[in-house]
C-alpha cells in the first residue's frame, strides 16, 4: 500500500521539508505479524516511540535479567527506514514488575537498582534514541505536588534529580524529557509540572523537554485556547515541547460527524504545536484503530487514531496533512 493507493500524500511526505517530527507508537507484536503495519508506519512518520517495549516489565522480566528483544525490534526498524525514536520510559509509578515493588529493598538497593537500570537501558540504546522520557507522570491529579509512587516512597522527591542525572551520564546526547497528562492546558496540574521542570532547571538537572501526553475526547476544544500559551512558557524555560501520546477518542456510538469533529481537532492541535516556539514533534499513540489501547482503557470509546481498522485513512489524517503543508516551516 503506497501513498497513490490511498489516494492521499503520506504525513511523511507533507513533513519532509520541516524541522518537525511527526510520530507513532509502536507494539511490537502487529510490526512482527501483519505487514501491512510496518509498511504504513514507514510510509506515514519520521519518529517512533515503543508503545510498551521500553517499559520495566518488558526490559526487566526478573531481576537478573534484561530481555532487549521487542525494544530492538522497534529501534531496528526505525533506523532501517531512517526515523527518529523516543525511549518511553525509565521511571513511572504504573505497571512497575511485582519483583522490584514487592522486593524488600532499602534506599540505598533501591537506587542502586534504579541507577544500574537507567544505565544499562539508556547505555544500550546510546547514540540510537533522540529521546528520552526519563519520567512519566510523577505530578500528582490533587494537590499534592508529587504523585505517591514506589520511587517517592523508596527515594523520596530526589528520585526525579538522580534519574536525570544518571541518564545524561549514560548517554550525553539524548534529549531528556519530562512526560505527564493532563497538563496540556493552564490548570492546577500544568502549574505543578511547570514548577517541577523549574526546579530542575534550578538545580541544573539535565533536562531538554516536557513531554504532553494528550490523551483526550472532542471536549479538548475547551481547553486548546491555554495550549499554545502553556507550550510558550515551557519553551521560554529554553525546553523543547513535545505531543507525545495524542489520540482522540470517540463515544460509542461513533458517527461521520463525530469523525469530521475529530479531524478537526488534530488539526487544531497540531497547528497550535507548529506554532509554537520549540514544538519539535508530535507523536500519535499508536495510528491504526486495530491497535490502540483505547478500547481496553476508555469504557465505550473507540476509533481514537488517524487510520482504520483496516489501515484505510480517516478525515483526521487528510486533516494533519493539510497542517503540515500548510504550515510547517521549510527547513533553511
Ligand atoms: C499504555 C499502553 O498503550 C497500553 O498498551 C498498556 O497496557 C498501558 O500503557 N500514558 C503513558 C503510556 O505514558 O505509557 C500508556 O500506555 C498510556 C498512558
Amino acid at each position: 500500500m503506497n501513498a497513490s493507493a490511498t489516494g492521499t500524500v503520506s504525513l511523511r511526505a507533507a513533513a519532509q521539508a520541516c524541522r518537525f517530527h511527526i510520530g507513532a507508537a509502536v507494539a511490537v507484536r502487529p510490526l512482527l505479524e501483519d505487514p501491512r503495519y510496518g509498511e504504513v508506519l514507514a510510509r506515514e512518520f519520521t519518529m517512533v516511540t515503543a508503545e510498551n517495549a521500553m517499559k520495566w516489565p518488558h526490559l526487566r522480566p526478573s531481576r537478573g535479567v534484561f530481555d532487549f528483544s521487542g525494544a530492538d525490534e522497534i529501534v531496528r526498524f526505525a533506523e532501517r527506514h531512517g526515523m527518529r525514536v523516543r525511549g518511553h520510559t525509565l521511571v513511572w509509578h504504573h505497571g512497575n514488575p511485582k519483583w522490584l515493588e514487592q522486593g524488600a529493598f532499602d534506599r540505598r538497593e533501591t537506587a542502586a537498582l534504579l541507577r544500574e537500570h537507567i544505565y544499562t537501558v539508556v547505555g544500550h540504546y546510546r547514540g540510537r534514541v533522540a529521546y528520552w522520557d526519563v519520567v512519566n507522570e510523577a505530578v500528582g491529579d490533587a494537590t499534592e505536588p508529587l504523585r505517591q509512587s514506589f520511587w517517592l516512597r523508596q527515594l523520596g522527591p530526589e528520585y526525579l534529580d538522580l534519574a536525570f542525572r544518571w541518564a545524561h551520564e549514560a548517554d550525553p546526547a539524548a534529549k531528556l524529557v519530562y512526560n505527564d497528562y493532563g497538563a496540556e492546558g493552564l490548570n492546577e496540574k500544568s502549574e505543578r509540572v511547570f514548577a517541577l521542570v523549574r526546579g530542575l532547571l534550578e538545580r541544573c538537572v539535565p533536562i531538554h523537554g516536557v513531554g504532553l501526553q494528550m490523551h483526550v475526547n472532542l471536549s479538548a476544544t475547551e481547553w486548546l485556547p491555554d495550549l499554545a500559551q502553556n507550550m510558550e512558557r515551557l519553551a521560554a524555560l529554553g525546553l523543547e515541547v513535545q505531543v507525545t501520546e495524542l489520540d482522540v477518542r470517540l463515544k460509542k456510538p461513533i458517527d461521520a460527524a463525530d469523525r469530521q469533529a475529530q479531524a478537526a481537532l488534530y488539526a487544531d492541535i497540531l497547528r497550535t504545536c507548529l506554532a509554537a516556539p520549540g514544538c519539535s514533534a508530535l507523536v500519535l499513540w499508536g495510528f491504526t484503530d486495530r491497535a490502540s489501547w483505547i478500547p481496553h482503557y476508555y469504557e465505550n470509546h473507540d476509533e481514537a487514531l488517524i487510520f482504520d481498522r483496516e489501515y484505510a485513512p480517516k478525515p483526521a489524517h487528510a486533516a494533519l496533512v493539510k497542517v503540515l503543508r500548510e504550515r510547517c516551516t521549510p527547513l533553511r
